[in-house]
């Protein structure tokens, strides 16, 4: 089995990583994205969120979720006695989408292998997904948001078993209290899953690479204010 590159060497990998990655122009979102979004948090997090695409604010300061939907993730985190220093927070796709319309499928495929590179380097032992786009990109499955948040599956994301967990998109609860306090409780089980066994490496003869489908199925197109994302359970 290789050798697991040690903290420092994963730290300067992803640090690396998101030099290279501020560079990029593999898809038609480079044209109009003020600066790539790579992430943001503690490069050894055992908790890992991956949201959707950076919104209008994410765009002009570079980091994820600091918009409302942002704030309730703060306000989530607060909740379980955890703030954003502890977690590290990325996105399916590093460039705002124009009008923060849904990320088309070519785009999730030109973008994934960002986001497979970050899960290898921070190596967390819990990932939680917040709604489709994230979701079914990482489980390599077609079921919804609303089918499957809540409960824990195991992956295979780059050869590397890990744990999801789906939860709703903050900004989906953001204007729906029932989702909300779905969200509330689906976040009240993540401190018990993060004392759970630790996600062992997958030997690398038995490594498969996870089928990554560009994710389809766009859910709800939501009207949505403009800095928002919405439509995404
Ligand atoms: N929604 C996301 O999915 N990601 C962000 O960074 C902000 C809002």
């Amino acid at each position: 089995m290789a050798a697991e590159p040690d903290a420092l060497s994963r730290r300067d990998a992803l640090a690396a990583h998101a030099a290279e990655t501020s560079a990029c122009t593999r898809c038609r979102l480079a044209q109009g994205r003020t600066q790539v979004v790579y992430g943001v948090g503690d490069p050894d997090a055992d908790l890992m969120f991956v949201g959707e695409a950076p919104g209008f604010h994410e765009d002009k300061q570079g980091y994820p979720f600091v918009g409302s939907a942002g704030k309730l993730l703060d306000r989530l985190l607060e909740g379980i006695g955890l703030s954003r220093r502890d977690v590290y927070i990325a996105n399916v796709l590093k460039c705002r989408p124009p009008g923060n319309r849904d990320p088309q499928p070519d785009e999730i495929e030109a973008c994934e292998s960002h986001l497979f590179r970050q899960l290898e380097l921070i190596q967390p032992k819990l990932v939680a997904t917040l709604g489709n786009f994230a979701t079914k990109l990482l489980s390599g499955k077609p079921a919804g948001i609303t089918r499957v948040h809540g409960r824990p599956q195991e992956a295979l994301v780059g050869g590397r078993s890990v744990t999801l967990y789906p939860i709703y998109h903050p900004a989906a609860a953001l204007y729906t209290p029932a989702m909300l306090k779905t969200l509330e409780e689906d976040f009240a089980r993540i401190p018990a899953l993060l004392m759970g066994p630790a996600a062992a490496p997958a030997p690398v003869a038995d490594a498969q690479v996870i089928p990554f489908p560009a994710a389809a199925a766009p859910a709800v197109a939501a009207a949505a204010p403009p800095d928002e994302q919405l439509g995404l359970f």
